[in-house]
Order: C-alpha cells, then sequence, then structure tokens
C-alpha cells in the first residue's frame, strides 16, 4: 500500500470506512475530479470530519486507485481495490450477501466462500492502513458492515488503539443471522472494538445474545437503553461496551439553507414547471429494494385508479440515485420500478402532464432541499431501514411547518418520528390510507405535526450522536459506570 511517509502514524482520529467521502471521477480529458459519494453514512461523518482534524481510510469508487488527496483539509488515504476484489468483496459479500442478510433477507443472500475469502483479504487491508496512519494511543472509528473483521485485525496490530465500530444498517434478528457460515468469525471481528454501536436497542440486544452464545463470552443481561445504560462483553480482560446511537443530520444547517431566498424562490419555480399542482409528493432514495420505492408507486396506482388521488392535480416526484448497477437484485428492481412507472403515466397521464416524473441520477444538494421545501407529502416506504436520514432532513427543511410524513414502521427513523403517518409498507391498504390522510390534513392539523417532528430532530441532530458515541468510545474500559453489570 501506497501511503505517504509525511502521513504514518500521524492521525489523532481516524474514520476508516469502505468508501472515501468523494469518488474519483476521471474526465474524458484525463483530469480527476472527486465528487460527493452516494448514500447516508457519508452525509452523517461528513460535517464530523469537518470539524476535526484526522484522516479517513476508504476506498475511492474505481479500480485500482492509489491517490492520497487532501480534500477541504481532510487527509484521504485510498485503499486499492482490485476489479476483482470489487466483484468479491464489494459487489459479493458486502452487497449480495450481508445486505440482503441484515436486510430482513428481502432478496436470498448468495453464500460464496471466494466472497468470504475477499472479504478477509480486504478487511485485513483496511485495517493496516488505519495502522499505518494512526498516532500512538489515537481513536479510530471503523465503519458499516463492509468491514466488520477490521476491529479485531486492527487490536492485533495495534494494542494501543481505541477503537469504536458504529453499524449504520439493522443488525438482523438472531435467526437470520444464524445463517451466515461465517457468523462466528463476524462476531469476534465485531469484539475487537472497545465501543460496538448500533441504531437502535434491538440490534444490540441481538449481537449481546450473539456474543453469549456464538463467540462464548459473558455479557449484562439488562436492556440495552438510548445512548445511556450500555451493554457489555468480557473479553479476556477487555469490557467491550455494547450501545444503541440513533444517527442523525447536520439539522441547524439544512434548516438555515432551506430558509435562503435562493431556496425558496427555487422551490416556487420548481412548483411552476409542475403546472402549479396541488399536491406534490416526492421519493428520494437510492435505488435499492429496501426504500420500498414499488411500494409508493403500486399505492399510488391504485388510488389513483379508486379515484381517491386526481391525476390532474397530483404530481409524484421519485429522485433515485443508481446504487450498486452491476449486482443482479438491483438490475431486476430497476427494470420493475421502471415499468410502473411508465404503467402510471401511460394510464393516468397526459401529453402535456405526466403524473410521475422519475430522476434516475443524483441532484445537487441544494436542489435536493428546494424540492423538499415544494413537496407536501414525502413518501418514505422503506421495508427495511437501519435509519433513513432523508425522512430527518425532509423535516428539518420545513421551518414553514408545512409538508407531511408518510414513514414505514421499518425504518430506524420510526422510533423517533412519532408524529409521522406512520404505516406498515407490507399493508397496502395502510400505505394508502396514511397517504390519503396527509394529503387531506388541516393546516393545523400539519402544523401540529411539523411541529414536534422538528423539535426531535433539531434537538438531536448528528453532532450529538457522534459526541455520544466517541464519549462513550472515550471512556470505554475505564471502569464504567451506567452499565448493566450482571
Ligand atoms: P442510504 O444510506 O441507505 O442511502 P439514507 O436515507 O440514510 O439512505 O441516506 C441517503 C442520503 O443520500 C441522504 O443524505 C439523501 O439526501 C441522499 N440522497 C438520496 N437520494 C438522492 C438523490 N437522488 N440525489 C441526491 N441525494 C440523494
Ligand atoms: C448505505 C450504507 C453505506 C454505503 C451507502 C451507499 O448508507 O450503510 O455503507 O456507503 O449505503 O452505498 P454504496 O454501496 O454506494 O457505498
Amino acid at each position: 500500500m501506497d501511503i505517504p511517509a509525511e502521513v504514518a502514524q500521524t492521525a489523532d482520529f481516524v474514520v476508516v470506512a469502505n468508501r472515501l467521502p468523494v469518488d474519483k471521477e476521471t474526465l474524458p480529458d484525463g483530469t480527476v475530479r472527486w465528487k460527493r459519494s452516494p448514500g447516508g453514512l457519508v452525509t452523517a461523518l461528513e460535517p464530523i470530519l469537518r470539524s476535526q482534524t484526522g484522516a479517513w481510510v476508504g476506498w475511492s469508487g474505481v479500480p485500482d486507485s492509489a491517490d492520497n488527496p487532501v480534500v477541504d483539509g481532510l487527509q484521504l488515504v485510498s485503499v486499492p481495490l482490485s476489479a476483482q476484489e470489487i466483484n468479491e468483496y464489494y459487489e459479493g459479500f458486502s452487497n449480495a450477501t450481508l445486505w440482503p442478510l441484515y436486510h430482513d433477507v428481502l432478496v436470498k443472500p448468495e453464500y460464496h466462500r471466494e466472497w468470504w475469502n475477499s472479504y478477509v483479504e480486504v478487511n485485513r487491508r483496511f485495517a493496516e492502513a488505519a495502522s499505518t496512519v494512526a498516532s500512538e494511543g489515537a481513536m479510530v472509528w471503523v465503519q458499516d458492515y463492509q468491514l466488520q473483521l477490521v476491529p479485531k485485525m486492527l487490536r492485533m496490530l495495534r494494542p494501543d488503539l481505541k477503537i469504536g465500530f458504529f453499524l449504520h444498517i439493522p443488525f438482523p434478528p438472531v435467526e437470520l443471522f444464524m445463517q451466515l457460515p461465517w457468523r462466528t468469525e463476524i462476531v469476534e471481528g465485531l469484539l475487537g472494538a472497545d465501543l460496538i454501536g448500533f441504531h437502535l436497542p434491538g440490534g444490540a440486544q441481538n449481537f449481546l445474545y450473539l456474543a453469549r452464545r456464538l463467540a462464548g463470552q459473558a455479557t449484562s443481561k439488562g436492556s440495552v437503553g438510548v445512548r445511556a445504560k450500555f451493554g457489555v462483553v468480557q473479553v479476556g480482560f477487555r469490557h467491550v461496551r455494547v450501545g444503541a446511537f440513533p444517527i442523525s443530520i447536520d439539522s441547524g444547517a439544512l434548516d438555515a439553507t432551506s430558509r435562503s431566498k435562493k431556496i425558496r424562490d427555487r422551490a416556487a419555480e420548481l412548483r411552476r414547471d409542475l403546472g402549479n399542482p396541488k399536491t406534490i409528493m416526492l421519493g428520494v432514495d437510492r435505488l435499492d429494494y429496501t426504500k420500498g420505492i414499488d411500494v409508493r408507486l403500486i399505492a399510488l396506482s391504485e388510488l389513483l385508479a379508486e379515484g381517491r388521488v386526481d391525476p390532474r392535480d397530483t404530481v409524484m416526484i421519485q429522485l433515485a440515485t443508481p446504487s450498486r448497477e452491476r449486482v443482479d437484485s438491483y438490475i431486476k428492481m430497476r427494470a420493475g420500478i421502471e415499468q410502473l412507472v411508465g404503467n402510471i403515466n401511460g394510464t393516468h397521464g397526459e401529453v402535456a402532464h405526466q403524473v410521475v416524473q422519475y430522476l434516475h441520477r443524483p441532484v445537487e444538494r441544494d436542489e435536493l432541499i428546494a424540492f423538499f421545501v415544494a413537496a407536501d407529502v414525502m413518501l418514505v416506504t422503506p421495508l427495511r431501514d437501519g435509519m433513513n436520514l432523508v425522512a430527518k432532513e425532509y423535516v428539518a427543511c420545513r421551518s414553514d411547518l408545512g409538508g407531511a410524513l408518510v414513514l414505514s414502521e421499518f425504518t430506524g427513523a420510526a422510533a423517533e418520528l412519532r408524529s409521522a403517518y406512520q404505516a406498515n409498507p407490507y399493508d397496502l391498504d395502510g400505505v394508502k390510507d396514511a397517504i390519503v390522510s396527509a394529503v387531506a390534513q388541516t393546516p393545523d392539523e400539519g402544523r401540529r405535526r411539523m411541529r414536534a417532528l422538528r423539535r426531535q430532530v433539531l434537538a438531536h441532530d448528528v453532532s450529538r450522536w457522534a459526541e455520544s458515541f466517541l464519549g462513550a468510545l472515550a471512556a470505554a474500559n475505564d471502569v464504567a459506570t451506567g452499565e448493566n453489570r450482571s
């Protein structure tokens, strides 16, 4: 690995994530540009790293790239992946084994030994890179399901480090996790950390049970709280803390941007461009089968067919960022979504008025904020989602107390956003009723709900998330108080 000498063992704070916060893009004339990487992990961590000095270890998004640029004062350290590793470790084990397994087996996980071998090898490379850049006693924060073996590997290389791990996706029910042929290795890999964080107490409790059953370790038995009452696993002389830390967004910054005249004007312009419909519905997602984009399209299609929603004064905008485009399940899902969009527009649209506006590309941050401000009803309908930051972003952008949020019960956000119109995404009638209630809410009811949602999102922002995690990590392995010892 090619790590510049000036970076060696200098960083007091190191983030280790599969992706760097920016993706490398080479333009046709050969110049290199770095553009924001997709997904909630980068959205959440970017503002934290801006306020710290440190290094970010990750992959550049393209094969065989070893560039280590400094972007906005942050030292990026590339872990190069070969085309075969992208195929086996990233598209294979991470996104066709672990991703579906951890998301309720919405598609069937594939178990291949060569994918696992590549996962072990790439995790080792990430651990080595982190060990090369971290200073003596540094804090290293390992992120997400792609790197679950890194904590143990890194501890073996550098026992002086404080190692935290955070899982950005759901931790599955024990019955599903037990399918994994390498289940014990994963649990032991995670137990190399001093602190293991999940979004919800349920995930933390699932993990504690598995640490007892698969790794044979003594654990606390009491229930885990939110940002408090951590679980403990005794690993030799070490105490590994296990906690729930629901992630969030930079709510204050979004709130401020969404109030600007530029954004307000653009939102009004979007509305005009759409023909001033009575209701604008909005979906914003990576194009992923977990997001339930099909659920909302089928619900809309039935509501239109039943005459409960009028196609002449309704527009649904679906913004979909391309994602994992070479993985089979994503290819199939995209075809299904595009067929649904075509069916709805073919049946209910007019030449001058498409009911569904579908954009298969990421949009700029300010443009996205204008969409949030313009939308009367935000549709967030995943079949399973660790948190879902989009729901929180919508709320943060509604200082006018306008708009309504339809939210799946199976998102992590549903635990906090109780005043949303919540629905079970498997119950299509329930989803349709939630949409109709949101469309028809009185202004008073809308304001009451949005005020309660905003109180939650503005008070619990991403810096509070990072502070609570890093505070617990700093205190880890000191004789801890407030833990559930048994
Ligand atoms: P995930 O991490 O699974 O992609 P989240 O909802 O937690 O889901 O986070 C998604 C992030 O990506 C959010 O910050 C959201 O604003 C952003 N995003 C999603 N779709 C788009 C899009 N089409 N254009 C721009 N940003 C998007
Ligand atoms: C989710 C995952 C992240 C991932 C992101 C984008 O947020 O939790 O780890 O980076 O999706 O997915 P991608 O496969 O493009 O990195």
